[in-house]
């Protein structure tokens, strides 16, 4: 439940109230996320954002970790907790459920769960990123990837099973990308979808 809350707090929505943006659901792809805030044009906001949300995955997997023992919890636990926090980005109570895609929040959760795990996803969005500088492709590929880099890294356990879960989410919410890339139209990093702002 406290892994739920945690990852329901928005750290697109914080930002662009710190940095005086307007609200990331009223432009560009509205998804509350590091790379729309980054269309705003505020590169500090986007870098805010993305540290928040994989920071706040992070840390709810973290803190599975050390008390989990002490509450008598089994490893079944983390995987719980990975799956909450994530869930909660994506379903935030405090935005009436409509939360966002879980990109920055799973990196987090997957640097939790295992280090060489989440640098091995970081690096395959790096990769994408940077051959096709589309942020939803690099995201997708990641996490089509990441069950496999779990089930080699961490065999066929509950940890697997939570990223296999996390990644099907996390493609789903992507559905207007896919769309969008198999039209050949969906934007670039660094491009600004509102030139309002
Ligand atoms: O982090 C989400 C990213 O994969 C896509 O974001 O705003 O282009 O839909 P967006």
């Amino acid at each position: 439940m406290l892994a739920y809350l945690l990852g329901s707090v928005s750290f697109a929505v914080i930002s662009s109230w710190i940095f005086k943006l307007p609200d990331p659901r009223t432009y560009g792809s509205k998804n509350p996320g590091a790379t729309n805030v980054l269309r705003s044009g505020k590169k500090t906001a986007a870098i805010f954002t993305l540290l928040g949300d994989a920071g706040k995955g992070w840390l709810a997997v973290i803190l599975a970790q050390i008390y989990a023992p002490f509450w008598g919890l089994e490893n079944e636990a983390m995987a719980v907790v990975a799956l909450a926090v994530f869930m909660g980005h994506v379903f935030p109570v405090f935005l009436r459920f409509q939360g966002g895609k879980g990109v920055a929040t799973a990196v987090g959760v997957l640097l939790g769960l295992y280090f060489w795990l989440g640098l091995l996803a970081i690096a395959t969005w790096i990769l994408v990123a940077l051959i096709w500088r589309i942020s939803s492709l690099a995201a997708l590929l990641a996490a089509a990837l990441a069950p496999v880099y779990a089930a080699v890294l961490l065999g066929f356990g509950s940890n697997t099973l939570a990223v296999l879960l996390m990644s099907l989410i996390l493609i789903w919410r992507h559905q207007s990308n896919i769309v969008n890339l198999l039209a050949g139209k969906e934007g670039r990093i660094g491009e600004k979808k509102s030139p309002g702002i």
